[in-house]
Protein backbone atom coordinates (compact mmCIF):
# COMPACT_ATOMS: atom_id res chain seq x y z
CA UNK A 1 0.00 0.00 0.00
CA UNK A 2 1.39 3.30 -0.83
CA UNK A 3 0.96 6.33 1.72
CA UNK A 4 -2.18 8.41 1.82
CA UNK A 5 -1.69 11.71 0.07
CA UNK A 6 -3.58 13.22 2.51
CA UNK A 7 -6.00 13.19 6.13
CA UNK A 8 -9.35 13.79 5.42
CA UNK A 9 -12.16 14.03 7.74
CA UNK A 10 -15.89 14.64 6.29
CA UNK A 11 -18.16 15.66 9.14
CA UNK A 12 -22.06 16.05 9.16
CA UNK A 13 -24.96 15.90 10.49
CA UNK A 14 -28.16 13.90 9.14
CA UNK A 15 -31.71 13.32 10.77
CA UNK A 16 -33.04 11.07 8.36
CA UNK A 17 -30.17 9.90 6.74
CA UNK A 18 -29.93 11.93 3.34
CA UNK A 19 -27.01 13.69 4.19
CA UNK A 20 -25.49 10.79 5.83
CA UNK A 21 -25.34 9.37 2.40
CA UNK A 22 -23.65 12.15 0.41
CA UNK A 23 -21.07 11.63 3.97
CA UNK A 24 -20.54 8.18 2.81
CA UNK A 25 -19.58 9.06 -1.12
CA UNK A 26 -17.87 11.89 -0.17
CA UNK A 27 -15.44 9.94 2.11
CA UNK A 28 -15.31 7.17 -0.88
CA UNK A 29 -14.08 9.73 -3.67
CA UNK A 30 -11.36 11.12 -1.14
CA UNK A 31 -10.27 7.17 -0.29
CA UNK A 32 -10.09 6.95 -4.00
CA UNK A 33 -8.09 9.82 -4.98
CA UNK A 34 -5.08 8.07 -1.85
CA UNK A 35 -6.20 10.35 0.95
CA UNK A 36 -7.02 8.51 4.66
CA UNK A 37 -10.50 9.57 5.50
CA UNK A 38 -12.62 9.91 8.69
CA UNK A 39 -16.23 9.92 7.91
CA UNK A 40 -17.83 11.38 11.39
CA UNK A 41 -21.42 12.54 12.04
CA UNK A 42 -21.77 14.96 14.59
CA UNK A 43 -23.61 14.24 18.12
CA UNK A 44 -28.00 14.43 17.78
CA UNK A 45 -28.72 17.71 20.90
CA UNK A 46 -32.00 17.85 19.90
CA UNK A 47 -34.76 16.60 22.83
CA UNK A 48 -36.00 13.17 22.68
CA UNK A 49 -39.65 13.93 22.85
CA UNK A 50 -38.92 16.59 19.44
CA UNK A 51 -37.89 13.23 17.98
CA UNK A 52 -40.40 11.26 18.74
CA UNK A 53 -42.37 12.56 16.84
CA UNK A 54 -40.93 12.48 13.81
CA UNK A 55 -40.58 8.57 12.84
CA UNK A 56 -38.16 8.77 9.94
CA UNK A 57 -35.66 10.79 12.53
CA UNK A 58 -36.70 8.64 15.25
CA UNK A 59 -35.66 5.76 13.22
CA UNK A 60 -32.62 7.32 11.79
CA UNK A 61 -30.82 8.55 15.41
CA UNK A 62 -31.22 4.25 16.45
CA UNK A 63 -29.91 3.41 13.29
CA UNK A 64 -26.66 5.51 13.56
CA UNK A 65 -26.52 5.40 17.32
CA UNK A 66 -23.19 3.59 16.88
CA UNK A 67 -21.62 5.40 14.14
CA UNK A 68 -18.63 7.26 14.86
CA UNK A 69 -18.92 10.60 16.48
CA UNK A 70 -17.13 13.75 15.03
CA UNK A 71 -14.39 15.02 18.05
CA UNK A 72 -11.50 17.74 17.80
CA UNK A 73 -9.29 15.39 17.51
CA UNK A 74 -10.80 14.32 14.02
CA UNK A 75 -10.46 17.99 12.80
CA UNK A 76 -7.43 18.65 14.29
CA UNK A 77 -5.67 15.32 12.76
CA UNK A 78 -7.05 16.41 9.15
CA UNK A 79 -5.19 18.45 6.51
CA UNK A 80 -9.01 18.51 4.85
CA UNK A 81 -12.17 18.24 5.75
CA UNK A 82 -15.69 18.37 4.33
CA UNK A 83 -18.49 19.39 6.15
CA UNK A 84 -22.67 18.50 5.30
CA UNK A 85 -25.60 20.00 6.97
CA UNK A 86 -29.06 19.26 6.02
CA UNK A 87 -30.91 22.38 4.94
CA UNK A 88 -32.86 24.32 7.74
CA UNK A 89 -34.38 26.72 7.01
CA UNK A 90 -32.33 27.93 4.88
CA UNK A 91 -29.38 27.56 6.86
CA UNK A 92 -26.97 24.45 8.34
CA UNK A 93 -28.98 22.56 11.71
CA UNK A 94 -28.11 23.50 14.93
CA UNK A 95 -26.90 20.20 15.57
CA UNK A 96 -23.82 21.18 13.39
CA UNK A 97 -23.63 24.68 14.61
CA UNK A 98 -23.20 23.40 17.56
CA UNK A 99 -20.34 21.27 16.93
CA UNK A 100 -18.56 24.22 14.91
CA UNK A 101 -19.13 25.98 17.63
CA UNK A 102 -16.66 24.50 19.73
CA UNK A 103 -13.65 24.81 17.48
CA UNK A 104 -12.97 28.10 19.37
CA UNK A 105 -9.59 26.67 21.03
CA UNK A 106 -8.50 24.91 18.03
CA UNK A 107 -8.93 28.49 16.37
CA UNK A 108 -6.95 30.09 18.95
CA UNK A 109 -4.33 27.93 18.57
CA UNK A 110 -4.31 28.62 14.60
CA UNK A 111 -4.70 24.59 14.10
CA UNK A 112 -7.48 25.52 11.19
CA UNK A 113 -4.98 27.59 9.27
CA UNK A 114 -4.60 26.58 5.56
CA UNK A 115 -6.82 23.65 6.18
CA UNK A 116 -8.66 22.75 2.79
CA UNK A 117 -12.53 22.98 3.80
CA UNK A 118 -15.39 22.21 1.24
CA UNK A 119 -19.20 21.70 2.15
CA UNK A 120 -22.54 19.96 0.87
CA UNK A 121 -26.31 19.67 2.04
CA UNK A 122 -29.58 18.37 1.15
CA UNK A 123 -32.80 20.44 1.10
CA UNK A 124 -36.53 18.90 0.15
CA UNK A 125 -36.72 22.34 -2.56
CA UNK A 126 -34.94 23.22 -5.31
CA UNK A 127 -35.07 26.85 -3.69
CA UNK A 128 -35.16 26.37 -0.38
CA UNK A 129 -31.65 27.18 0.65
CA UNK A 130 -29.30 24.70 -0.85
CA UNK A 131 -26.81 27.77 -1.34
CA UNK A 132 -27.40 29.38 1.37
CA UNK A 133 -26.28 26.27 3.86
CA UNK A 134 -23.59 25.71 1.66
CA UNK A 135 -22.56 29.19 2.08
CA UNK A 136 -23.23 29.66 5.67
CA UNK A 137 -21.10 26.61 6.53
CA UNK A 138 -18.60 28.31 4.51
CA UNK A 139 -18.20 30.96 6.81
CA UNK A 140 -16.70 28.86 9.32
CA UNK A 141 -13.58 28.51 6.93
CA UNK A 142 -13.55 31.89 6.74
CA UNK A 143 -13.20 32.49 10.43
CA UNK A 144 -10.79 29.53 10.79
CA UNK A 145 -8.28 30.84 8.10
CA UNK A 146 -8.43 27.71 6.22
CA UNK A 147 -8.72 27.23 2.13
CA UNK A 148 -12.58 26.93 0.73
CA UNK A 149 -12.78 24.70 -1.78
CA UNK A 150 -15.68 25.11 -4.07
CA UNK A 151 -17.13 21.78 -6.21
CA UNK A 152 -16.98 23.80 -9.39
CA UNK A 153 -17.63 22.53 -13.12
CA UNK A 154 -14.33 21.39 -13.41
CA UNK A 155 -16.34 18.33 -15.95
CA UNK A 156 -19.41 18.30 -18.32
CA UNK A 157 -20.90 16.10 -15.49
CA UNK A 158 -20.33 18.68 -12.96
CA UNK A 159 -21.80 21.58 -15.48
CA UNK A 160 -24.59 19.77 -16.70
CA UNK A 161 -25.77 16.74 -14.62
CA UNK A 162 -25.35 17.57 -11.18
CA UNK A 163 -25.00 21.48 -11.35
CA UNK A 164 -24.40 22.93 -8.33
CA UNK A 165 -20.93 24.53 -8.31
CA UNK A 166 -21.19 25.67 -4.65
CA UNK A 167 -21.36 21.49 -3.61
CA UNK A 168 -22.99 18.30 -3.64
CA UNK A 169 -26.50 18.98 -3.40
CA UNK A 170 -29.54 16.82 -3.27
CA UNK A 171 -32.88 17.65 -3.40
CA UNK A 172 -35.29 15.22 -1.47
CA UNK A 173 -38.84 15.09 -2.92
CA UNK A 174 -41.02 13.38 -0.56
CA UNK A 175 -38.45 12.16 1.44
CA UNK A 176 -36.74 10.60 -0.84
CA UNK A 177 -32.95 9.31 -0.53
CA UNK A 178 -29.86 10.59 -2.60
CA UNK A 179 -29.98 9.60 -6.46
CA UNK A 180 -26.97 8.24 -8.20
CA UNK A 181 -26.14 12.22 -9.66
CA UNK A 182 -25.86 13.38 -6.08
CA UNK A 183 -24.38 10.50 -4.78
CA UNK A 184 -21.93 10.59 -7.97
CA UNK A 185 -21.30 15.26 -7.20
CA UNK A 186 -20.48 14.21 -4.00
CA UNK A 187 -17.58 11.40 -4.84
CA UNK A 188 -16.35 14.01 -7.56
CA UNK A 189 -16.72 16.81 -4.63
CA UNK A 190 -14.38 13.62 -2.21
CA UNK A 191 -12.04 13.43 -5.03
CA UNK A 192 -11.30 17.21 -5.88
CA UNK A 193 -10.79 18.07 -1.88
CA UNK A 194 -8.35 14.53 -1.79
CA UNK A 195 -6.68 16.01 -4.95
CA UNK A 196 -6.01 19.90 -3.76
CA UNK A 197 -5.24 18.86 -0.53
CA UNK A 198 -2.58 16.87 -1.28
CA UNK A 199 -1.24 19.48 -3.20
CA UNK A 200 -1.23 21.84 -0.35
CA UNK A 201 0.37 19.39 1.88
CA UNK A 202 3.34 18.86 -0.67
CA UNK A 203 4.00 22.62 -0.61
CA UNK A 204 3.68 22.83 3.08
CA UNK A 205 6.29 19.96 3.70
CA UNK A 206 8.26 21.73 1.03
CA UNK A 207 8.45 24.53 3.01
CA UNK A 208 8.87 22.81 5.99
C1 LIG B 1 -36.89 21.88 10.77
C2 LIG B 1 -36.65 21.63 9.32
C3 LIG B 1 -36.34 22.70 8.50
C4 LIG B 1 -36.13 22.50 7.12
N1 LIG B 1 -35.86 23.58 6.33
C5 LIG B 1 -35.76 23.40 5.00
C6 LIG B 1 -35.54 24.53 4.15
O1 LIG B 1 -35.34 25.67 4.59
N2 LIG B 1 -35.52 24.32 2.81
C7 LIG B 1 -35.72 23.08 2.26
O2 LIG B 1 -35.75 22.96 1.03
N3 LIG B 1 -35.86 21.96 3.05
C8 LIG B 1 -35.88 22.11 4.40
N4 LIG B 1 -36.04 21.02 5.21
C9 LIG B 1 -35.97 19.67 4.63
C10 LIG B 1 -34.58 18.98 4.82
O3 LIG B 1 -33.52 19.85 4.52
C11 LIG B 1 -34.48 17.75 3.91
O4 LIG B 1 -35.51 16.84 4.24
C12 LIG B 1 -33.11 17.04 3.97
O5 LIG B 1 -33.00 16.20 2.84
C13 LIG B 1 -32.94 16.22 5.23
O6 LIG B 1 -31.63 15.67 5.27
P1 LIG B 1 -31.25 14.49 6.31
O7 LIG B 1 -32.02 13.26 5.85
O8 LIG B 1 -29.78 14.31 6.16
O9 LIG B 1 -31.65 14.95 7.65
C14 LIG B 1 -36.23 21.19 6.58
C15 LIG B 1 -36.51 20.11 7.43
C16 LIG B 1 -36.71 20.33 8.78
C17 LIG B 1 -37.03 19.14 9.66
Amino acid sequence: MSEPTCTITVIYYSSTGNVAKMAMALGDGAASAGAEVRVRRVAETAPAEAIAYNPKWADYVAKSANDAVATLADIEWADGLAIGSPTRFGGPASQMKAFLDTTGGLWAKGVLVDKVGTAFTSSSTAHGGLESTILAINNHFYHWGSIVLPLGYENEYLLKVSGNPYGASFVSRKGAGPDDVALTAARMQGERLARITSWVRIGREARA
